[in-house]
Protein backbone atom coordinates (compact mmCIF):
# COMPACT_ATOMS: atom_id res chain seq x y z
CA UNK A 1 0.00 0.00 0.00
CA UNK A 2 1.04 3.89 -0.78
CA UNK A 3 1.33 5.72 3.21
CA UNK A 4 -1.54 7.90 2.16
CA UNK A 5 -3.74 4.58 1.87
CA UNK A 6 -3.09 3.83 5.63
CA UNK A 7 -5.96 4.19 7.80
CA UNK A 8 -4.84 7.11 10.46
CA UNK A 9 -6.97 8.06 13.51
CA UNK A 10 -6.25 11.45 14.06
CA UNK A 11 -4.98 12.10 17.75
CA UNK A 12 -3.14 15.55 17.09
CA UNK A 13 -4.53 19.14 16.25
CA UNK A 14 -2.98 18.62 12.29
CA UNK A 15 -0.14 19.43 11.00
CA UNK A 16 2.53 20.37 14.08
CA UNK A 17 3.81 23.99 13.98
CA UNK A 18 7.01 25.09 12.11
CA UNK A 19 9.15 27.88 14.09
CA UNK A 20 12.26 29.57 13.16
CA UNK A 21 14.19 29.64 16.23
CA UNK A 22 16.03 33.10 15.83
CA UNK A 23 17.92 33.74 18.43
CA UNK A 24 19.66 30.60 18.75
CA UNK A 25 20.33 31.24 15.19
CA UNK A 26 21.62 33.94 15.30
CA UNK A 27 24.20 32.96 18.96
CA UNK A 28 25.13 29.97 17.31
CA UNK A 29 26.39 32.04 14.43
CA UNK A 30 25.94 29.30 11.29
CA UNK A 31 23.20 27.88 9.23
CA UNK A 32 19.69 28.66 10.07
CA UNK A 33 17.99 26.75 12.46
CA UNK A 34 14.00 25.49 13.22
CA UNK A 35 12.26 23.66 14.81
CA UNK A 36 8.81 21.12 13.92
CA UNK A 37 6.99 21.42 17.65
CA UNK A 38 6.06 17.47 18.04
CA UNK A 39 5.72 18.63 21.66
CA UNK A 40 2.58 21.21 21.05
CA UNK A 41 0.64 19.42 18.93
CA UNK A 42 -2.21 17.36 20.53
CA UNK A 43 -4.17 17.81 23.36
CA UNK A 44 -3.83 14.30 24.49
CA UNK A 45 -1.76 15.03 27.74
CA UNK A 46 1.08 17.25 26.00
CA UNK A 47 1.43 14.43 22.88
CA UNK A 48 4.80 13.78 21.26
CA UNK A 49 6.11 11.62 19.04
CA UNK A 50 4.24 8.62 20.52
CA UNK A 51 0.99 10.12 19.44
CA UNK A 52 1.71 10.70 15.55
CA UNK A 53 3.34 6.75 15.44
CA UNK A 54 0.06 6.05 17.48
CA UNK A 55 -2.24 7.49 15.35
CA UNK A 56 -1.37 4.98 12.20
CA UNK A 57 -1.70 2.06 15.20
CA UNK A 58 -5.28 3.01 16.31
CA UNK A 59 -7.25 1.91 13.21
CA UNK A 60 -5.34 -1.73 14.42
CA UNK A 61 -6.54 -1.73 18.03
CA UNK A 62 -9.86 -0.94 17.08
CA UNK A 63 -10.69 -3.71 14.51
CA UNK A 64 -8.47 -6.54 17.44
CA UNK A 65 -11.95 -5.97 19.29
CA UNK A 66 -8.89 -5.31 22.11
CA UNK A 67 -10.12 -3.66 25.79
CA UNK A 68 -6.53 -3.16 27.38
CA UNK A 69 -3.33 -1.22 25.66
CA UNK A 70 -0.20 -3.60 27.03
CA UNK A 71 2.82 -1.05 26.81
CA UNK A 72 6.56 -0.79 28.36
CA UNK A 73 8.90 2.16 29.43
CA UNK A 74 11.07 3.32 31.72
CA UNK A 75 9.21 5.07 35.04
CA UNK A 76 9.65 8.44 33.07
CA UNK A 77 8.59 6.58 29.80
CA UNK A 78 6.45 9.25 27.63
CA UNK A 79 5.66 6.58 25.62
CA UNK A 80 3.82 4.78 28.22
CA UNK A 81 2.37 8.18 29.19
CA UNK A 82 1.27 8.61 25.79
CA UNK A 83 -0.55 4.76 25.46
CA UNK A 84 -2.09 5.84 28.70
CA UNK A 85 -3.65 9.07 26.79
CA UNK A 86 -4.38 7.43 23.83
CA UNK A 87 -6.13 4.66 25.69
CA UNK A 88 -8.47 7.33 28.18
CA UNK A 89 -9.41 9.06 24.99
CA UNK A 90 -10.67 5.71 22.73
CA UNK A 91 -12.61 4.83 26.19
CA UNK A 92 -10.08 1.62 26.63
CA UNK A 93 -7.68 0.20 29.86
CA UNK A 94 -4.12 1.10 29.42
CA UNK A 95 -0.94 -1.69 31.69
CA UNK A 96 1.66 -0.45 31.58
CA UNK A 97 5.36 -1.69 32.85
CA UNK A 98 7.49 0.99 33.82
CA UNK A 99 10.67 -0.62 34.18
CA UNK A 100 14.07 1.05 35.87
CA UNK A 101 16.09 2.25 33.21
CA UNK A 102 18.06 4.55 34.74
CA UNK A 103 20.03 4.66 37.79
CA UNK A 104 18.68 8.33 38.77
CA UNK A 105 18.09 7.99 42.32
CA UNK A 106 15.32 11.54 43.19
CA UNK A 107 13.14 10.32 45.56
CA UNK A 108 10.11 11.17 43.34
CA UNK A 109 11.99 9.64 40.30
CA UNK A 110 8.83 6.91 40.02
CA UNK A 111 6.36 9.65 41.07
CA UNK A 112 6.26 12.36 39.04
CA UNK A 113 5.81 13.75 35.63
CA UNK A 114 4.83 11.37 33.16
CA UNK A 115 4.17 8.29 35.36
CA UNK A 116 1.47 10.69 37.49
CA UNK A 117 0.17 11.32 34.50
CA UNK A 118 -0.24 8.10 33.29
CA UNK A 119 -1.85 7.32 36.84
CA UNK A 120 -4.57 10.24 36.37
CA UNK A 121 -5.44 9.00 33.58
CA UNK A 122 -6.01 6.08 35.08
CA UNK A 123 -3.53 3.28 33.74
CA UNK A 124 -2.29 0.52 35.91
CA UNK A 125 0.65 1.18 35.63
CA UNK A 126 3.55 -1.39 37.39
CA UNK A 127 7.00 -0.97 38.51
CA UNK A 128 9.57 -3.30 37.67
CA UNK A 129 13.31 -3.45 38.28
CA UNK A 130 14.45 -4.39 35.32
CA UNK A 131 17.08 -1.96 33.95
CA UNK A 132 17.43 -0.28 30.09
CA UNK A 133 17.15 -2.60 27.25
CA UNK A 134 15.21 -1.35 23.97
CA UNK A 135 14.52 -4.86 22.60
CA UNK A 136 11.44 -7.04 23.61
CA UNK A 137 11.30 -7.38 27.15
CA UNK A 138 9.69 -10.83 29.38
CA UNK A 139 7.87 -8.51 31.94
CA UNK A 140 6.07 -7.03 28.96
CA UNK A 141 5.24 -10.27 27.54
CA UNK A 142 3.97 -11.47 31.58
CA UNK A 143 1.97 -8.26 31.43
CA UNK A 144 0.53 -9.40 27.97
CA UNK A 145 -0.46 -12.80 29.69
CA UNK A 146 -2.00 -11.52 33.07
CA UNK A 147 -4.46 -9.31 30.92
CA UNK A 148 -5.41 -12.19 29.29
CA UNK A 149 -5.71 -14.67 32.48
CA UNK A 150 -8.04 -12.21 33.56
CA UNK A 151 -10.26 -12.12 30.64
CA UNK A 152 -9.64 -9.02 28.95
CA UNK A 153 -8.38 -8.78 25.50
CA UNK A 154 -4.71 -6.81 25.01
CA UNK A 155 -3.30 -5.20 22.12
CA UNK A 156 0.71 -5.32 22.77
CA UNK A 157 2.35 -1.69 21.74
CA UNK A 158 6.15 -2.40 22.18
CA UNK A 159 8.39 0.29 24.07
CA UNK A 160 8.24 3.18 22.07
CA UNK A 161 5.70 1.65 19.57
CA UNK A 162 8.81 1.14 17.15
CA UNK A 163 8.48 -2.83 16.85
CA UNK A 164 5.56 -2.29 15.45
CA UNK A 165 5.08 -3.15 11.82
CA UNK A 166 3.02 -0.44 11.56
CA UNK A 167 5.61 2.05 14.14
CA UNK A 168 7.38 3.99 11.65
CA UNK A 169 3.93 5.00 9.40
CA UNK A 170 3.57 8.08 11.48
CA UNK A 171 6.98 9.88 10.71
CA UNK A 172 7.12 8.20 7.06
CA UNK A 173 4.17 10.86 7.13
CA UNK A 174 6.44 13.46 8.42
CA UNK A 175 8.62 14.12 6.12
CA UNK A 176 5.41 14.72 3.43
CA UNK A 177 3.96 17.40 6.10
CA UNK A 178 7.25 19.19 5.95
CA UNK A 179 6.98 19.49 2.30
CA UNK A 180 3.96 20.70 1.85
CA UNK A 181 4.64 22.99 5.12
CA UNK A 182 8.32 24.24 3.30
CA UNK A 183 5.55 25.36 0.38
CA UNK A 184 3.76 27.73 2.97
CA UNK A 185 6.89 28.85 4.21
CA UNK A 186 8.56 29.37 1.88
CA UNK A 187 11.58 27.60 3.08
CA UNK A 188 13.64 24.02 2.39
CA UNK A 189 15.36 21.75 5.13
CA UNK A 190 18.01 20.34 3.88
CA UNK A 191 19.24 18.58 6.72
CA UNK A 192 16.85 17.39 9.52
CA UNK A 193 17.76 16.95 12.97
CA UNK A 194 16.06 14.07 15.23
CA UNK A 195 16.96 12.40 18.65
CA UNK A 196 17.05 8.52 18.26
CA UNK A 197 16.45 5.49 21.04
CA UNK A 198 14.04 2.76 20.05
CA UNK A 199 14.13 3.97 16.79
CA UNK A 200 11.00 4.45 14.55
CA UNK A 201 10.68 8.13 14.79
CA UNK A 202 14.03 8.18 13.06
CA UNK A 203 13.22 4.91 10.70
CA UNK A 204 10.20 6.73 9.70
CA UNK A 205 11.70 9.83 8.69
CA UNK A 206 14.07 7.77 6.42
CA UNK A 207 11.80 6.10 4.72
CA UNK A 208 9.56 9.01 4.42
CA UNK A 209 11.91 11.24 3.08
CA UNK A 210 13.46 8.60 0.53
CA UNK A 211 10.21 8.46 -0.67
CA UNK A 212 9.93 11.99 -1.03
CA UNK A 213 13.27 12.17 -3.04
CA UNK A 214 12.25 9.48 -5.48
CA UNK A 215 9.30 11.48 -6.35
CA UNK A 216 11.02 14.90 -6.25
CA UNK A 217 14.52 14.20 -6.85
CA UNK A 218 15.85 16.38 -3.73
CA UNK A 219 18.08 14.84 -1.61
CA UNK A 220 18.53 15.51 2.51
CA UNK A 221 20.42 14.46 5.24
CA UNK A 222 18.67 13.01 8.02
CA UNK A 223 20.78 13.10 10.95
CA UNK A 224 19.91 10.90 14.10
CA UNK A 225 21.37 12.07 17.32
CA UNK A 226 21.44 8.59 19.54
CA UNK A 227 20.72 9.17 23.18
CA UNK A 228 20.38 5.28 24.06
CA UNK A 229 24.11 5.04 24.54
CA UNK A 230 23.73 1.61 23.62
CA UNK A 231 24.63 2.78 20.01
CA UNK A 232 24.82 -0.32 18.20
CA UNK A 233 21.72 -1.81 18.70
CA UNK A 234 19.53 1.40 18.01
CA UNK A 235 21.61 1.51 14.53
CA UNK A 236 20.69 -1.66 13.62
CA UNK A 237 17.20 -1.30 15.10
CA UNK A 238 16.57 2.20 13.03
CA UNK A 239 18.31 0.34 9.99
CA UNK A 240 15.56 -2.71 10.22
CA UNK A 241 12.58 -0.40 10.64
CA UNK A 242 13.78 2.30 8.17
CA UNK A 243 13.80 -1.00 5.97
CA UNK A 244 10.76 -2.48 6.53
CA UNK A 245 8.95 0.33 6.71
CA UNK A 246 10.21 1.68 3.18
CA UNK A 247 8.65 -2.00 2.30
CA UNK A 248 5.61 -1.01 3.69
CA UNK A 249 4.97 1.89 2.02
CA UNK A 250 6.61 0.03 -1.64
CA UNK A 251 9.10 2.62 -1.83
CA UNK A 252 10.67 0.28 -4.63
CA UNK A 253 14.15 -0.01 -3.85
CA UNK A 254 16.90 -0.76 -0.71
CA UNK A 255 18.04 2.02 1.52
CA UNK A 256 21.43 3.47 0.76
CA UNK A 257 23.71 3.70 3.69
CA UNK A 258 23.85 7.37 3.34
CA UNK A 259 20.76 7.72 3.69
CA UNK A 260 20.73 6.05 7.45
CA UNK A 261 22.86 7.67 9.97
CA UNK A 262 22.97 7.54 13.37
CA UNK A 263 25.45 9.86 15.14
CA UNK A 264 26.84 9.00 18.99
CA UNK A 265 28.83 11.77 20.69
CA UNK A 266 25.66 13.39 23.25
CA UNK A 267 24.36 10.56 25.01
CA UNK A 268 27.06 10.62 27.47
CA UNK A 269 27.79 7.05 29.41
CA UNK A 270 23.78 5.79 30.12
CA UNK A 271 20.82 5.99 28.69
CA UNK A 272 18.60 9.07 30.86
CA UNK A 273 21.50 10.27 32.83
CA UNK A 274 22.67 13.59 31.51
CA UNK A 275 25.49 14.95 30.90
CA UNK A 276 27.25 18.85 30.60
CA UNK A 277 26.42 19.41 26.82
CA UNK A 278 23.12 18.19 27.44
CA UNK A 279 22.63 20.34 30.49
CA UNK A 280 24.18 23.40 28.25
CA UNK A 281 21.73 22.77 25.44
CA UNK A 282 18.80 22.54 27.67
CA UNK A 283 19.88 26.04 29.87
CA UNK A 284 20.32 27.56 25.97
CA UNK A 285 16.69 26.32 24.11
CA UNK A 286 15.10 27.60 27.57
CA UNK A 287 17.16 30.47 27.84
CA UNK A 288 17.43 31.87 24.04
CA UNK A 289 13.70 30.32 23.11
CA UNK A 290 11.94 29.25 26.17
CA UNK A 291 11.71 25.97 24.02
CA UNK A 292 11.26 23.31 27.01
CA UNK A 293 13.73 20.14 26.70
CA UNK A 294 14.39 16.82 28.68
CA UNK A 295 17.35 15.41 30.31
CA UNK A 296 16.83 12.31 28.46
CA UNK A 297 16.24 13.04 24.97
CA UNK A 298 15.76 16.04 23.45
CA UNK A 299 18.82 17.80 25.15
CA UNK A 300 20.88 15.49 23.52
CA UNK A 301 19.51 15.76 20.70
CA UNK A 302 19.94 19.55 20.99
CA UNK A 303 23.00 19.46 22.19
CA UNK A 304 24.23 17.58 18.43
CA UNK A 305 22.63 20.08 16.40
CA UNK A 306 24.31 22.69 18.65
CA UNK A 307 27.48 21.16 17.76
CA UNK A 308 27.18 20.38 14.17
CA UNK A 309 25.77 23.53 13.41
CA UNK A 310 28.58 25.82 15.72
CA UNK A 311 31.92 23.37 14.10
CA UNK A 312 29.90 24.09 10.38
CA UNK A 313 29.60 20.25 10.01
CA UNK A 314 26.31 21.50 9.03
CA UNK A 315 27.30 24.30 6.56
CA UNK A 316 26.54 28.26 7.49
CA UNK A 317 24.41 27.87 4.06
CA UNK A 318 22.61 25.57 5.61
CA UNK A 319 18.64 25.07 6.99
CA UNK A 320 18.37 22.48 9.92
CA UNK A 321 15.12 21.10 10.97
CA UNK A 322 15.17 20.20 14.59
CA UNK A 323 11.95 18.06 15.25
CA UNK A 324 11.01 18.49 18.53
CA UNK A 325 9.67 15.22 20.26
CA UNK A 326 8.10 16.38 23.34
CA UNK A 327 9.44 14.87 26.85
CA UNK A 328 8.73 17.74 29.28
CA UNK A 329 7.05 16.31 31.97
CA UNK A 330 10.06 13.92 32.37
CA UNK A 331 12.08 17.00 33.67
CA UNK A 332 9.99 17.25 37.44
CA UNK A 333 11.64 14.08 37.53
CA UNK A 334 15.45 15.37 37.69
CA UNK A 335 14.65 18.13 39.63
CA UNK A 336 18.19 18.39 41.86
CA UNK A 337 19.72 19.18 37.80
CA UNK A 338 17.88 23.03 38.49
CA UNK A 339 17.56 23.09 42.25
CA UNK A 340 20.15 25.79 43.43
CA UNK A 341 20.03 24.44 46.97
CA UNK A 342 20.54 20.74 46.28
C1 LIG B 1 10.82 12.97 23.93
C2 LIG B 1 11.38 11.83 23.14
N1 LIG B 1 12.33 12.07 22.22
C3 LIG B 1 12.86 11.08 21.47
C4 LIG B 1 12.46 9.78 21.62
C5 LIG B 1 13.12 8.74 20.76
O1 LIG B 1 12.21 8.24 19.81
P1 LIG B 1 12.33 6.73 19.32
O2 LIG B 1 12.17 5.88 20.53
O3 LIG B 1 11.26 6.57 18.30
O4 LIG B 1 13.70 6.57 18.75
C6 LIG B 1 11.49 9.46 22.59
C7 LIG B 1 11.08 8.07 22.86
O5 LIG B 1 11.82 7.12 22.99
C8 LIG B 1 10.92 10.51 23.36
O6 LIG B 1 9.97 10.26 24.28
Amino acid sequence: MKLHEFPRYPLTFGPSPLQHLKRLTQHLGGAQVWAKREDVSSGLAFGGNKTRKLEYIVPDVLASGADTLVSIGGYQSNHTRQVAAVAAHLGLKARLVQEKWVPWEDPVNDKVGNILLSRMMGADSRLDAAGFDIGIRDSWKNALAEVQAAGGTPYPIPAGASEHPLGGLGFANWAFEVAEQEKQFGVFFDTVVVCTVTGSTHAGMIAGFAALEDLTGVKRRVIGIDASATLEKTRDQVARIARNTAALIELGRDLRDDEIQVLKGWAGELYGIPVDSTMDAMALGAQLEAMITDPVYEGKSLAGLIDLVSSGDIPRDSTVLYAHLGGQPAANAYHRLWDPTA
